[in-house]
């Protein structure tokens, strides 16, 4: 039986995830904040009879400090982990700080990533074919990391936060695979693109409405999009590091994946934790 960990399993790509492994007899691990979605979830394994095999975790990865102890919570119920899904995000209408005073799409989408991916590693080494799949958005064009003001203080654009985020991201996955050259663990940055999740739901009306219908005519049925996920995790692609968008594997040799840029947003996030969290 495999250890699987779905941060954002309880909606969306991560909750059809769940529910597809806990079909297959795996052990699921989910995180996410609301508990009445987690609880969905345990009710759902026990109709599969898979109540033993499924755990809701809830945690706010927004905050480095509750992220820092769920790892360690995790590492001690699961000493060896198969695979990790990053797939975790909230679309943040309005700039906001976590208690630790880190910007929250960057709390979420970017130091939370790193955090789990570090902290889980020794774990995530013991499984015979480790994989992390961090559900990102990766080698596109738009978006740049504000490098002299990463938290946005001067001024916060909701997407040009989640672009950012979305670079960051591919770079956590050159960063992980730069520093632990040796690791078993394979990083897959998977794109999706536009999946029928719940991608309208932190929008104020009518945006709502006009997205929700938007979604509902172009984007790809969540069983669907998670088929090219499925297969990476359960045959890892050989090299280290891989991007894919859907079925698409991407070259990983341009900027967007910057060994350099890559350093120096990890140093620049091991510094935020040192000065931001309190053990
Ligand atoms: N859907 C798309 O079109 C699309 C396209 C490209 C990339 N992606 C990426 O794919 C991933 C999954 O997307 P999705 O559309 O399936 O997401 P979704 O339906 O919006 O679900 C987001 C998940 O994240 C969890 N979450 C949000 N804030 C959290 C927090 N502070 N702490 C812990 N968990 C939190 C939510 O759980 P709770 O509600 O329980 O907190 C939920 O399970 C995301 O990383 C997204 O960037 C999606």
């Amino acid at each position: 039986m495999r250890t699987l960990v779905i941060t954002g399993g309880t909606q969306g790509i991560g909750k059809a995830l769940a529910q597809h492994y806990l079909t297959r007899g795996d052990r699921v691990v989910v995180i996410g904040t609301n508990q009445n979605k987690g609880e969905a979830l345990l009710a759902e394994a026990n109709r599969l009879s898979a109540s033993d095999r499924c755990s809701f975790l809830p945690a706010d990865l927004s905050s480095p400090t509750v992220t820092i102890r769920l790892a360690d919570q995790l590492r001690t119920r699961y000493p060896s982990i198969d695979a990790l899904v990053l797939g975790a995000f909230r679309y943040q209408i309005r700039r906001q700080e976590t208690a630790e005073g880190v910007e929250r799409t960057f709390a979420l989408y970017v130091l939370s990533r790193f955090l789990l991916a570090n902290e889980l590693r020794t774990a995530l080494e013991r499984a015979p074919h480790p994989v992390i799949v961090n559900l990102c958005g990766t080698g596109g064009k738009g978006g740049w990391l504000h490098w002299d003001d990463l938290q946005l203080r001067r001024q916060y654009r909701p997407l040009a936060a989640t672009m950012q985020g979305a670079r960051a991201n591919d770079l956590l996955g050159v960063a992980f695979t730069d520093e632990h050259s040796d690791s078993p663990v394979r990083y897959v940055l998977h794109n999706p693109l536009f999946v029928k999740t719940g991608l309208a739901e932190p929008f104020r009306q009518p945006t709502r409405t006009a997205l929700s219908i938007i979604t509902k005519v172009f984007a790809t049925p969540v069983d669907k999009a998670i088929q090219p996920i499925i297969e990476r995790i359960d045959t890892p692609p050989r090299p280290a590091l891989s991007a894919f968008r859907v079925d698409r594997m991407i070259d990983i040799t341009g900027p967007a994946f910057d060994r350099n840029a890559a350093r120096q947003l990890a140093d620049t996030l091991r510094n935020l934790i040192i000065n931001r969290t309190d053990d």
